[in-house]
């Protein structure tokens, strides 16, 4: 787990903002749910087979005697209140993002926290493929306003029940005469889930893995014709991707269409996933509400921030007022007041030190401008204003402060 300090902060701004903006292009709205679920809510919607259910959550008895549990991943929450206030019945399509804390046990690595923050959205009620064409797309768009440009969406398709039965058979097939070399957890889950063993973390298991048949070949044909239009949107839209047949996702709940969004850079090492979703057809049923279908993501701010390009935050330009004497502290906080009131971010020294000690705080803070503020200047009704990046001095008069300052530095326009 990890802090997010002030220094921190803008970056983080930024990428919420962005999401935020880019949502709204789509049609997004957003929801809020709450940190703690029942826990049978995950063990039924995420899966019970998988790594997070047995081994990944924070789970606790309150003082009530319920099992809670701190979520690890939006979905499951995201449909519990979908369901619970009833929305397929006031709207037949429903678009929602969110953004928040996750907690997961896993092995903290570069990039993966045992709590850590991600971006969402599902989208309720639309079965076609194109909703998960607008959903790939609305992705795609959100990286490039965020300015990551070095990732690829890689797509896939895990079918739907018939195409599930004679997978999982095939699976079973393939793996039960290698039984004994498989490690412990997957052979259990040889008979419980055995597309789970496809995603296992162990080394054991993954060199089988890797020749282990693969799903693309057992598509139904209501199957493949999903697949087919989906990939035909996108080409439309032209949002780039690749067929990658290998795609597991660690989660039970998806039907049809998955993907993965991966950073190329190199920079995450082996955690290189910085979105997944896909479609989950079953889920909104399995947890007690009426047939609907749903697609979406989950996206990772912390994986994003480490491929994020500094040149992208632009930090707010900000004023920063010093005085020659003491005794005219009241008189800067007066013109903080101003500038503040007017929109523009300001600051001060106020402890009394000398002028030099106090420009060296504006440094210090990154200030793009500072306003001496002198008892002659004062009574003439002038400050000097100082562009710290360029060193060029002004006097601005006091009357009409704001504007004189956004003619002379651009930045505050
Ligand atoms: P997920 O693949 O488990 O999917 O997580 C989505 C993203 O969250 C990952 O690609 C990764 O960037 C980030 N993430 C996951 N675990 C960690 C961790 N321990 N530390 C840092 N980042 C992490 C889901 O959670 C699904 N709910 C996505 C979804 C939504 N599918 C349909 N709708």
């Amino acid at each position: 787990m990890h802090d997010i300090l002030p220094a921190d902060s803008p970056r983080w701004q930024l990428v919420e903002s962005t999401f935020r903006n880019v949502a709204r292009q789509y049609g997004y709205g957003e929801v809020r749910t709450p940190i703690v679920e029942p826990t049978a809510l995950f063990a039924r919607g995420v899966g019970e087979t998988t790594d997070i259910v047995e081994k990944e959550m924070y789970t606790f008895v309150d003082k009530g005697e319920d099992s809670l549990t701190m979520r690890p991943e939006g979905t499951a929450p995201a449909v519990r209140a979908f369901v619970e206030h009833n929305v397929s019945g006031q709207d037949p399509v429903t678009k929602w993002i969110y953004t928040g804390p996750m907690f997961r046990r896993e092995r903290p690595a570069k990039g993966r926290y045992r709590q850590f923050y991600q971006l969402g959205a599902e989208c309720f009620g639309d079965p076609g493929p194109f909703v998960d064409a607008e959903l790939i797309d609305f992705v795609v768009r959100f990286f490039h306003e965020v300015g990551v440009t070095n990732v690829e969406v890689r797509l896939s398709s895990l079918g739907s029940g018939e195409t599930h039965a004679r997978y999982r058979e095939a699976l079973l097939a393939y793996f039960t005469p290698h039984r004994e070399k498989l490690s412990t957890d997957s052979q259990r889950r040889l008979e419980t889930n055995p597309l789970r063993i496809v995603d296992s973390k162990s080394p054991e298991d993954q060199a089988l893995a890797a020749n282990a048949p693969r799903v693309l070949e057992f598509l139904s044909d209501d199957d493949r014709t999903h697949f087919e239009e989906l990939q035909r949107s996108l080409d439309r839209l032209k949002v780039p991707y690749f067929v990658d047949g290998s795609i597991v996702r660690g989660l039970d709940y998806y039907t049809r269409t998955v993907f993965e969004v991966k950073d190329r850079s190199g920079r995450l090492g082996a955690q290189d996933t910085i979105c997944g979703g896909g479609r989950y057809d079953g889920l909104v049923k399995t947890l007690g509400g009426p047939e609907t279908p749903a697609v979406g993501f989950g996206l990772g701010i912390e994986r994003l921030l480490l491929v994020l390009d500094d040149a992208q935050v632009a930090s707010a330009p900000s004023v920063f007022v010093a005085v020659v004497a003491p005794e005219l502290r009241t008189d800067a906080m007066a013109v903080l007041q101003t500038l503040r009131h007017a929109g523009i971010a300001a600051d001060a020294d106020l402890r009394g030190n000398s002028l030099k000690s106090q420009l060296r705080r504006s440094d210090k803070l990154g200030a793009k401008v500072a306003l001496i503020l002198g008892g002659d200047e004062l009574a003439r009704g002038v400050v000097q204003a100082r562009n710290l990046e360029t060193k060029e001095t002004v006097e601005l008069p006091l009357a009409g402060l704001v504007d004189g300052l956004r003619g002379f530095a651009p930045a505050f326009r």
